[in-house]
Formats: C-alpha cells, sequence, structure tokens
C-alpha cells in the first residue's frame, strides 16, 4: 500500500474498506498517517492541550462489566466514595492552578440520592470557581430526566463510551441482561446530545474478539453519531475480571498502543474539529504514551486531581499510572510533559469542542 497511501489520505472521505488498511499499516505507512493526522489537527484546533482534572468520586459500581476492575462482583477491590468536601478541595486546587475543567468520574451509581448528591456538587463548583470552571462528568447511564437536571446544574459536557459499536462484540464483554443493554446505551448517548451536552464516546482497542472491521466500523459510528469528543484507550487485562480468561487471544500489548495511536489518528482525520482525549490507559503501557498520543491527534488531557489515598482503588485496569503520586505531582510533571510534545498549555481556558459549536450553530 505504500505508493498509495498519500492517495488515500488525500480523499475527502475514507470508506470502511481504507479504513481497516490504514488500520493494518506497517511502520512506515503508520507514519505517514500520523504526521498527516498532526497536520489536520495544528490546523483545526490548534496545538494546543487543555486540561480536565480528573476527579474519581467513587469505585463503587452496579454493574458488571466483563473487562473492568471496579465491577461489582470484583470483592478484592476496597469501595470508596469520597467525600463532598475532599471532592471540593480536589476542585479547587484543579482551579487554583488553571486547570480550566474538571472531570467527575465514578462507577455507575442510579438513585435518587446519587442524583441530589451529585446535582449539589455541580453546584458547589460553578459556585466556589465563579462559573469558572467548565463540567464534564462520566457517570454512566441514567434517566432524561437525571441527564436534564445534572444539565441545569452546571455539567455541559457528558463522557459515555460505547465499549464497542458491534453489538456481538458488546455481548461479549458484558453479561447480556437489561443492566447491560446495548440499545440502552445507544439511546443514553442520544438523550445525552439532545439534553444539549457536548457528547463524548469512544471505545477500547485491542479487546479480545476484536477484528480490524470492528474498528473501522467504531470509528464510522462515531462519526455517524456526530460526537463531539471521544476518549478511546487500549484494552488492559485485569486479573480480577472474567475477560481475563482471553488473555491468549489478545494481541502483544505494543501492538494494541500503536493500534490506538492509529484510532486516534484516524478519527482525527475523519472528524477533524472534535476534541479527543490521550487516555491515561496509554500511560499504562508506554510512560510517554499520552504524549506521542498528542502527538497523533489527541488535544485533552485529564491529570488525575484525585486524592492520593484513594488512587490505587480506583483500578480499572492493571499498572494505571500515578497511583502513587499527589495532585501537585502530577501538575509538575504534566508541564514537563507536554513541553515535550510542542504543544501548549491552554490553562484557563475551556477548550471547549470547535465541533460542537458548529454542529449547534447550523441547527
Ligand atoms: N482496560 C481498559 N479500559 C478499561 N475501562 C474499564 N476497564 C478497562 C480495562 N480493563 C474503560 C472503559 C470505561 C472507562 C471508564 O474505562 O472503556 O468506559
Ligand atoms: Fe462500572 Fe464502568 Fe467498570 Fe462497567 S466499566 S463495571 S460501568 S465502572
Ligand atoms: Fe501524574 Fe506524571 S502525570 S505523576
Amino acid at each position: 500500500m505504500s505508493n498509495s497511501i498519500d492517495e488515500i489520505l488525500k480523499q475527502p472521505k475514507l470508506s470502511k474498506q481504507d479504513l481497516i488498511n490504514l488500520l493494518q499499516t506497517d511502520k512506515i505507512d503508520r507514519n505517514k498517517i500520523f504526521t498527516h493526522a498532526a497536520k489536520i489537527k495544528a490546523d483545526y484546533v490548534g496545538k494546543k492541550v487543555y486540561y480536565r482534572g480528573l476527579i474519581e468520586m467513587s469505585n463503587i459500581c452496579s454493574k458488571n462489566c466483563y473487562y473492568c476492575g471496579i465491577r461489582i462482583d470484583n470483592k478484592n477491590t476496597e469501595r470508596y466514595d469520597i467525600s463532598d468536601s475532599d471532592i471540593l478541595d480536589a476542585v479547587k486546587f484543579a482551579h487554583e492552578n488553571k486547570y480550566a475543567s474538571v472531570v467527575l468520574q465514578a462507577g455507575e451509581i442510579s438513585s435518587p440520592k446519587f442524583t441530589k448528591r451529585v446535582s449539589n456538587l455541580l453546584k458547589e463548583i460553578k459556585g466556589i470557581s465563579n462559573n469558572e470552571l467548565g463540567i464534564t462528568i462520566s457517570l454512566g447511564e441514567q434517566p432524561d430526566e437525571v441527564y436534564q437536571e445534572w444539565f441545569d446544574s452546571g455539567a455541559h459536557r457528558y463522557l459515555l463510551r460505547i465499549e464497542s459499536s458491534n453489538p456481538d462484540l458488546y455481548y461479549k464483554i458484558h453479561p447480556k441482561n437489561e443492566k447491560h443493554d446495548f440499545e440502552t446505551r445507544l439511546d443514553c448517548l442520544r438523550s445525552l446530545q439532545k439534553t444539549g451536552y457536548q457528547t463524548g464516546t469512544g471505545v477500547m482497542i485491542g479487546l479480545p474478539f476484536q477484528t480490524y472491521d470492528d474498528l473501522a466500523s467504531d470509528l464510522i459510528f462515531m462519526k455517524d453519531f456526530d460526537i463531539d469528543m471521544c476518549g478511546m484507550g487500549p484494552y488492559l487485562k485485569h486479573i480480577d475480571t472474567p475477560l481475563y480468561e482471553h488473555k491468549d487471544l489478545l494481541m502483544p500489548i505494543d501492538d494494541r498502543f500503536t493500534l490506538t495511536l492509529k484510532m486516534i489518528a484516524l478519527l482525527r482525520i475523519i472528524m477533524k474539529d472534535i476534541n479527543i482525549a490521550a487516555a491515561t490507559a496509554l500511560q499504562a503501557i508506554d510512560p510517554i504514551g499520552r504524549e506521542k498520543a498528542i502527538k497523533v491527534g489527541a488535544n485533552i488531557i485529564m491529570p488525575n486531581v484525585t486524592p492520593g489515598m484513594y488512587r490505587d482503588s480506583y483500578k480499572l485496569y492493571e499498572n494505571k499510572p500515578c497511583t502513587d503520586e499527589e495532585a501537585t505531582d502530577c501538575t509538575n510533571c504534566m508541564e514537563m510533559r507536554i513541553g515535550i510534545t510542542g504543544d501548549d498549555i491552554g490553562y484557563g481556558e475551556w477548550g471547549d469542542s470547535k465541533h460542537f459549536a458548529k454542529r449547534t450553530s447550523q441547527s
């Protein structure tokens, strides 16, 4: 394919077969993809990285996803639920350090009590930051009314990964029951979009049973769904989960890493003005994994601001980085890291999805 890669990349629209071929490129060709994606990023969203201070509120989850270390049936995880005042301290840290946004993430819990608690937190965050902090939430599947209530309370971005756009694969990595229903996940994504959130989704890359066809379909799914943001990362095994049993089906970890970079670069090429996060899971494989993602198209990074004592317990996968650090350590470290990429840091800027602005001004 070497001769034609430049031609393929020049096309206004990449077909599914093009994407499948591009995902399988060797080193020389993949560097062409990366260079092309980097140029598109610079042209459309600029060489700037925006921070989202990540607060992992609680690792209590009602679900049982086969891949995830904090699934309800994993009794080897110590559960925690950070107090509101500790959460707000982390928020203050983010604000004082000019992280213009925070992300509240937790296992999936649906209850009137939890809904109220999050609403109050959102209002508090807006209050203590004089409305300056942008808020992304990642709190799973919820009824429409809850999405609305949280939107009205101040959240304006929502992340809900589809995990895989192929329902057959979805049910290989989730139990097939009412609580893990593919159609519900899709309905939730639609509901988020309708409510007015900047809507983000994403997938895991290198899952057992996953094919290149699946990954190309994931890219097309994100394009067709017209998402505003994406967070996707490599699948990493976790010994206390059912999917671990299929570890022999996995491609080597370095290949999963490279494939993730290709997915990021290709998504940047087909969705030029969205926000793409450099997933923390990349850093579990390569010490400068996130920086490499920034080089090939990602423009968002989520420095962990969760108080250090809880970090080790929010273990979705093995080798999670920064679990021994405190937020200040990550801030210093991040600055140096982004420096290496040659991008600027958008301190004090929300860095909202340009795609969202365009999408909503047209409708
Ligand atoms: N490897 C990689 N990513 C994982 N996630 C959960 N478990 C794993 C794992 N073992 C991701 C899922 C989920 C997000 C919060 O973390 O995609 O949506
Ligand atoms: Fe819960 Fe999310 Fe983990 Fe599934 S992936 S078990 S919903 S935290
Ligand atoms: Fe957390 Fe480097 S980013 S210690």
